[in-house]
């Protein structure tokens, strides 16, 4: 079937979640972190995911702003900056508006010119998605905010992909299915959707009993994955 409906996940794949310690160390009142954001950073995206999983496995669900806090506090212990209260609050009002990365307006308005669906299917919070679509200003290219938080669980239980077929009404492989993280485009896969894995930094593809159908280096040849 050709594809009909193009989804992303959020946070990693159109907004750069790295961009709340990179502006915070930017700034002078902040500059405890200006040499180690980068572990501090990736310390906090591993275990918000990992706490995120874990829930999930465990059926102790919370909403993504939740493990998003928690994940920051342990991220911050980790490098000593645990007693940073005004740090901690500039972090996570940063992460509500963290920009889009630059290919992405104008990726986002193609497909939209070529008739197809779009929308965001994500663990992040209704709240949260809405907050990063209209700071990053790409409301008006993006026809559903799918957030987990209608189904209780994270991804990549297979009843969050279920959102998008009961959204859009098409089925799995009208599907493309866009995210930077390899555990979740490997997941949708298994699904049955067809899927691109944008992976900026070179990681190594997750081992994992499905991999991704695409590879790219970022979002710019998805509309041509997309058969436009
Ligand atoms: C999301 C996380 C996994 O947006 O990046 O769902």
């Amino acid at each position: 079937m050709p594809i009909t409906t193009c989804i992303f996940d959020a946070y990693g794949t159109l907004f750069d979640v790295a961009a709340s310690a990179r502006q915070a160390a930017s700034e002078p009142e902040y500059s405890a972190i200006k040499d180690d954001w980068p572990q501090l950073a990736e310390h906090w995206r591993a275990k918000q995911l990992s706490y995120s999983w874990l829930r999930a496995v465990a059926g102790a669900h919370c909403d993504f702003w939740q493990v998003t806090q928690e994940g920051l506090d342990w991220a911050l212990e980790k490098t000593g900056h645990d007693n940073d209260s005004a740090l901690r609050e500039r972090l996570l009002q940063l992460y509500w508006e963290l920009g889009a990365y630059a290919e992405v307006p104008a990726m986002l308005t193609a497909l939209k010119d070529a008739g197809l669906n779009t929308g965001i299917l994500s663990n992040g919070s209704p709240a949260m998605l809405r907050g990063a679509v209209d700071s990053a200003g790409i409301d008006g290219v993006l026809d559903a905010l799918l957030s987990v938080e209608s189904v209780g669980i994270f991804k990549p239980d297979a009843r969050v992909y279920d959102l998008v077929g009961a959204a859009f009404g098409c089925a799995k492989d009208e599907v493309l299915f866009v995210s930077s993280n390899g555990w979740d485009a490997a997941a949708a896969t298994g699904y049955g959707f067809t899927t691109a894995w944008v992976n900026r930094a070179g990681e190594p593809v997750d081992r994992l009993p499905w991999t991704p159908v695409h590879t790219l280096e970022d979002l710019t040849g998805i509309p041509a994955l997309a058969g436009i």
